[in-house]
């Protein structure tokens, strides 16, 4: 479908934030039934950050804050800031909404907005509509997520999986049709309700001594069935976009995949005929973030001198839902 734009939507500023404590595959060793190898070569994850106090507003505000510093941003220029998490700090009111707050973002408005292991590309389409849509000039998307605050420590087949983190990005307008968004596809499939959900605590179970004895409250993940529907699905819609844009892998600077696995990354990068190096990882570091594997790839890529202007990048995640997509942008900062 021919999209409707004033303006394209380009990236100017990113940020991020990891909290300090650090839970590394010897520490699962001391609670768990595992080992470091295991992990390793199953994941490719080393260690992950740990948020001990505080909640996803403080991942998503210093993460905020951080883009803000960078980039000489003043909170009264935002326009509208959309949070993607499952981990939001209260049902209700929006995690946006404490953000807005804690920064000073007075003349805001924004959302939450759920659509896990994918909820940042999602929320990054999202804010880029609103962009090219010419009503909004400076849109902060931000994906944060503290998962150690949903994780049974003592599941061994998923507690080792993620750890707590924040990252954001600025979307601006642009006239230069060739650099920011170029292409997308974002797809759901309620089907996958089953394997990867979190049964308590909303309106279906709400919160009973039961729930919380049957550990309800807690993310459960069917990894093996994930596994298989993610590894096609993250590969099959990464090369439907490259084909949809005529992108051969020689064009492409960078796969920018959401970190759940490295088995499942290595999948699609193979797919799209990408070498290592053309792929972004932060997975051995931060496990999986959720909402900020993306994001916290690109700000990091991003400082150490990676990625120029003009260069052609493609996002590609799988989560949750199922939810799935892959966004095909052009980096626009110098
Ligand atoms: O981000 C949202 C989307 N989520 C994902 O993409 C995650 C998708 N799933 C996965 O990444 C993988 O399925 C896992 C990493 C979760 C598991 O890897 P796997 O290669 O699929 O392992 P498995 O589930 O087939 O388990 C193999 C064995 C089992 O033992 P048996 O049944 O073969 O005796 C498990 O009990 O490994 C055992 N195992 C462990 N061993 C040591 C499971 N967890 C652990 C552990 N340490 N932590």
């Amino acid at each position: 479908m021919a999209r409707e734009k004033k303006y394209n939507a380009v990236i100017t500023g990113l940020g991020m934030y990891f909290p300090e404590k650090i839970y590394d595959n010897k520490y699962f060793e001391s609670i768990i039934d595992t080992n470091d190898e295991w992990i390793l070569t199953r994941t490719g994850i080393k260690e992950r950050r740990i948020l001990e106090n505080g909640a996803t507003s403080d991942l998503a505000t210093n993460a905020a804050l951080d883009l803000m510093q960078r980039h000489n941003v003043s909170a009264e220029e935002i326009d509208c800031i959309i949070i993607a998490t499952v981990t939001p700090d209260m049902l209700f009111p929006a995690t946006a909404c404490l953000v807005q707050n804690r920064i000073g973002a007075v003349n805001a408005w924004g959302f939450d907005l759920e659509a896990a292991c994918s909820g940042f590309l999602f929320a990054f389409q999202t804010g880029c509509a609103l962009v090219e849509s010419g009503q909004y000039k400076k849109v902060l998307v931000i994906g944060a997520d503290k998962m150690s605050s949903i994780v049974d420590y003592t599941d061994r087949n998923n507690c080792i999986l993620f750890g707590d983190g924040g990252a954001a990005l600025l979307l601006e307008p642009s006239e230069d049709y060739n650099l920011g968004l170029q292409d997308f596809i974002l797809r759901i499939d309620g089907a996958g309700e089953g394997a990867l959900h979190m049964k308590g605590g909303g309106s279906l179970n709400p919160p009973t001594h039961e729930t919380v004895d049957k550990k309800m409250h807690y993310l459960y993940q069917d990894g093996k069935a994930v596994f298989k529907v993610a590894v096609k699905g993250m590969a099959d819609v990464s090369y439907e976009l490259m084909q949809k844009n005529n992108l051969k892998s020689e064009d492409i600077a960078y796969l920018v995949p959401h970190q759940a696995n490295l088995r499942i990354i290595d999948a699609t990068a193979q797919r799209m005929g990408l070498s290592k190096e053309k792929v972004m990882i932060n997975i051995d570091r931060y496990g999986n973030t959720t909402a900020a594997t993306i994001p916290s790839c690109l700000a990091e890529y991003y400082r150490a001198g990676k990625l120029k202007k003009g260069d052609k990048i493609i996002l590609s995640a799988f989560g949750a839902g199922y939810t799935w997509g892959a966004t095909y942008v052009v980096w626009a900062i110098d």
